[in-house]
């Protein structure tokens, strides 16, 4: 579904921002939950779903290959799995709107089902490229026709009998991992997958819950994934923890608000996501950790945050994969910190829902801030005065804020519930 547009106006904070809240479900955890619940033998329960449009495309899917979701009324979702193998084939196009680990999970899955599915998305879905799981997954025996660089629509036709893969990953994605080992449930013998650098492991996380055996070794920044095929996953009660992308603005808004002091409670924490928050560490930040705990398999904890002068850093393109969705709200908290922040090896993020690095640089600089690209890093010079949001010295007007609702439903309230002044323009 396109996003409606919505204008919304974004004025400087007048006052502290303080309060203590909690941010959505993680959207990662939350795709795999429905996922893995469809995969099981048994009823799933999943605490803390996200409920933005991207997850619910999952939900659809799922219900669509013939599992059973459905929501209480305390907002406890459902699933009644199938088994593995046990999909059916969908009577209609499954459309995944804005969503690419949607779209390309489903394919990993879908490629060991002996099935005939097409699959679309929206205008921006379409556009990305698909090839980097069409490829592996073929080698399972999968059949796929996708259009010219194979992009969606594709229709595929899942193996009868998969065979195990074996397969090094060529660019650090958790999604063309995770789509690898999802294949390889419905596959005999050990599926193999090495990553060049390691990227977030909810699925290797998620699949343990589920009773899978996961064996990961470390080859330098490397990891071997070995998954043991056809196990009988048992339905797993899932709590999603906060997700740290959404978390992630709260934290800038707070930093950036002189005299802020903010709790984000319940967030994630799991190391493959928390390069944003060892940046802030090196930036100065002052963010203490409390309340740490395991939930589902993940690390969760509460973060308390407190505004105070930043420093421009050097980020280095290592830790691309453990933060590729902060580095467009990290540009924005550098333009109001002292000095210079380079940040290097950007390449995946120009194949994201947009061109994140050409979108960032021209979002700062039509809000005043000193923006180079070069090559693959972005420059941020730090201390302009007309930069944006809760900070902003003018008004900052979004033109179509309807995206927001994908990843974040109750940003707007949840915002304002701490103390920025969003307002509909
Ligand atoms: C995700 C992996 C990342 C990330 C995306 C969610 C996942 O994408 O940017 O928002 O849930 O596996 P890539 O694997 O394509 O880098």
């Amino acid at each position: 579904m396109d996003a409606i547009a919505r204008k919304l106006i974004s004025r400087r904070a007048t006052a502290p921002l303080a309060g203590s809240v909690t941010v959505p479900g993680d959207k990662s955890i939350s795709h795999r939950a429905l996922m893995f619940g469809a995969l099981a033998v048994g009823e799933t329960r999943i605490a803390g779903l996200l409920t933005g449009e991207d997850v619910l495309r999952t939900a659809a899917a799922m219900r669509a290959l013939g599992a059973e979701v459905s929501r209480d009324a305390d907002g406890t979702w459902r699933v009644a799995g199938r088994g593995i193998g046990g999909l059916v084939e969908p009577d209609d196009v499954l459309d995944m709107g804005n969503s690419g680990t949607a779209a390309r999970l489903l394919c990993g899955i879908l490629a060991s089902h002996p099935i005939f599915a097409v699959m679309t998305g929206d205008g921006s879905l379409r556009r990305r490229p698909m090839r980097r799981v069409i490829d592996p997954l073929t080698a399972c025996g999968a059949r796929f026709g996708a259009r010219e660089g194979g992009r969606l629509p594709l229709a595929m036709e899942g193996a009868r009998d998969a065979l195990p893969l074996e397969y090094r990953v060529p660019v650090p994605s958790a999604q063309v991992k995770s789509a690898c080992l999802l294949c390889g449930l419905n596959a005999p013998g050990i599926t193999r997958i090495k990553e060049p650098e390691a990227t977030r492991d909810h699925s290797e996380n998620m699949l343990r819950h589920f009773g899978a055996t996961v064996r990961v070794t470390a080859d330098g920044r490397a990891r071997v994934i070995e998954l043991s095929g056809q196990p009988e996953l048992r339905a797993a009660d899932v709590v999603v923890p906060g997700d740290p992308s959404s978390a992630a603005f709260l934290v800038a808004a707070a930093l950036l608000v002189p005299g802020s002091r903010l709790t984000i409670a319940g967030v994630g924490l799991n190391e493959t996501r928390c390069g944003f928050y060892a940046t802030l560490a090196e930036m100065g930040a002052d963010i203490v950790t409390t309340n740490q705990r395991v939930q589902g398999g993940e690390p969760v904890g509460d973060l308390v945050v407190t505004a105070g002068p930043l420093r421009g850093v050097e980020v280095p393109w290592e830790r691309a994969p453990w933060m590729i969705d902060e580095y467009p709200i990290l540009a924005v908290i550098a333009a109001h910190a002292s000095g210079t922040t380079r940040m290097r090896g950007l390449k995946e993020l120009r194949v994201k829902e947009s061109d994140r690095v050409a979108a960032t640089a021209a979002l700062l600089a039509v809000n005043g801030a000193r923006v180079e690209v070069d090559g693959d890093d972005l420059i941020v010079h730090g201390g302009g005065r007309l930069v944006l949001g809760v900070a902003t010295a003018e008004p900052v007007t979004v033109d179509d804020a309807g995206f927001i609702d994908t990843s974040f439903p109750g940003f707007v309230a949840l915002m304002n519930e701490v103390g920025a002044g969003l307002a509909p323009a």
